[in-house]
């Protein structure tokens, strides 16, 4: 169905995530034509708003983020509001009722997307509210979408799995992450498998390591509440890093179905060498920002921000080294890291191959460089294919060489935006770039040793890094050690 037709309820809907990222993409859909008549966007929070007052903050909020004038009156005509008070039975009856009467005004099928994009304190609560309350029984189909955090270690996860598997099946949970919906992330297996060339090379007898870089010039802005008890593990690693690398490493599936896609990647989640606590420190390294220079503006330290512990062991920064033990990957390194206030904001993807095995040109050239694949994943998308020539006019000397692809180098942004397509495919029922809960389980299964040590330990050494950097040296330490270093962002 081009044109699915459902309504759209966001709880959390006068929240940062509604504002930045729902709306705008709602909007694109409507505008793209892939939203028909039939759809209407329910916005559900605690605050009271009437339909009026609600329309006209959406209104705004697309106008502000994507830097249009929205006049279409009939698109914000699709927005509703219901205030929820989400420990009352009562409120859900009302809000049952509203959709009711949406769903017979706009002709809609009963399909509801309920998305829970607040603080998870109340997911459990709202999901069998929505259950007993009759809300998810519908003519129509039902799906949930859940943003994260989805859990803080494995145990909690388990329990908001439980919970909210009472109301919805596996089929029917949407979980996000956004770095699935990123255009360039999606390319990676395109990339891989519909080109000759790479996948016979794509293992441990050519490849010498695999360095993912996601950096952030941002601080933690006003979210220090959440982060100072997540931390950059958690909030990075778990999720956005282990999914390029399951991406990345994964056995061609059988098909392209969702099913094939996802145990593909489970099973390279499942293949990570476990962390021991006493493995951490030799395979992880943690960083924590003090004051500095980012992008020539002065920043305070970590410490200092809004809502943090003036003596917070949180990390915001992480870099590690991953093995994954199967015969593809065997010996291998995958170096992973990513932190906030970095040099620059940049996700990149890059491979290295092996070194030729001798080098014929070492009386004019010391040494070859190494053939490398870079996948820019933003802001810039594209490839970088680093291959050697002769040095033109020079005998016999060598020089690095750039075969460059750029996905998107007009406007330079991510297009479209990755809460837009996996909304849409949401509506269409595709949940192959959402999370199923067997790759939660074993990302957090990786990540929660790792979490232990850190959270017993007091890092004595932080702040280590100066904002503005690329974090602390220990991190570039940790591939001197294998003989690499990390290839320059640009
Ligand atoms: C989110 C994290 O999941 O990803 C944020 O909670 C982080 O802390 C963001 O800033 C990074 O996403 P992107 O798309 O800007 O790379």
């Amino acid at each position: 169905d081009v044109q699915p037709k459902a309504t759209i309820v966001i709880f959390g809907a006068t929240g940062d995530l509604a504002k930045r990222k729902l709306f705008p993409s709602i909007y694109k859909l409507y505008q793209k034509g892939k939203l028909a008549e039939q759809f209407a966007v329910v916005g559900v929070a605690r605050r009271p708003h009437t339909d009026e007052s609600f329309r006209s903050y959406v209104r705004e909020t697309i106008e502000e983020a994507t830097k249009q004038e929205l006049i279409d009156d009939k698109f914000i005509s699709h927005f509703y509001y219901h205030s929820l008070d989400a420990t009352n039975t009562q409120s859900y009856e009302q809000l049952n009722e509203l959709l009711t009467r949406v769903e017979e005004q706009f002709h809609i099928p009963g399909n509801r997307i309920f998305y829970l994009a607040m603080a998870p304190e109340f997911f459990g609560t709202i999901t069998s509210h929505l259950k007993s309350e009759g809300l998810t029984a519908t003519n129509g189909w039902t799906r949930l979408v859940i943003e994260k955090p989805f859990g803080h270690d494995l145990q909690s996860a388990q329990r908001l799995n439980e919970e909210i598997r009472q109301s919805f099946s596996e089929e029917q949970i949407f979980r996000i992450d956004h770095y699935l919906g990123k255009e360039m992330v999606q390319n990676i297996e395109v990339i891989r498998f519909a080109n000759a060339i790479f996948e016979p090379l794509w293992n441990n007898r050519f490849i010498a390591n695999i360095q993912i870089t996601s950096s952030e010039t941002l601080g933690v802005e006003d979210r220090g509440r959440y982060y100072d008890h997540s931390g950059a593990l958690r909030d990075m690693v778990q999720n956005h890093m282990l999914q390029m690398v399951a991406l990345l490493a994964m056995e061609p599936p059988i098909k392209l179905t969702t099913d094939d896609i996802r145990s593909e990647k489970v099973k390279v989640l499942r293949a990570l060498r476990p962390m021991t606590h006493d493995d951490v420190e030799t395979y992880f390294v943690r960083g924590q920002y003090g004051r500095g220079i980012v992008r020539g503006q002065q920043v305070v330290g970590y410490r200092e921000e809004h809502s943090v512990d003036p003596n917070s062991n949180t990390e915001t920064f992480v870099a590690g080294k991953l093995m994954i033990d199967n015969f593809r990957w065997a010996g291998v390194p995958f170096y992973i890291r990513t932190g906030k206030r970095m040099t620059e904001k940049s996700t990149k993807i890059v491979v290295q191959f092996k070194d030729v095995p001798m080098n014929l040109y070492y009386r004019t050239s010391e040494h070859v460089h190494p053939n490398l694949l870079v996948i820019h994943i933003q802001p810039d998308e594209g490839i970088t294919l680093h291959l050697n020539a002769k040095k033109s006019g020079e005998s016999m000397k060598t020089t690095p060489i750039k075969l460059d692809y750029c996905n998107n180098c007009i406007d330079g942004i991510n297009t479209p935006e990755a809460y837009e397509k996996l909304l849409y495919d949401c509506m269409r029922g595709d949940a192959t770039n959402f999370t199923h809960w067997d790759e939660v389980a074993a990302s957090w299964s990786f990540v929660d040793p790792i979490s232990e040590v850190w959270a017993n330990t007091k890092a004595v050494d932080f702040p280590n890094y100066e904002a503005g950097s690329m974090g602390p040296k220990k991190a570039d330490e940790l591939l001197q050690k294998d003989g690499f270093h990390w290839w320059p962002l640009n």
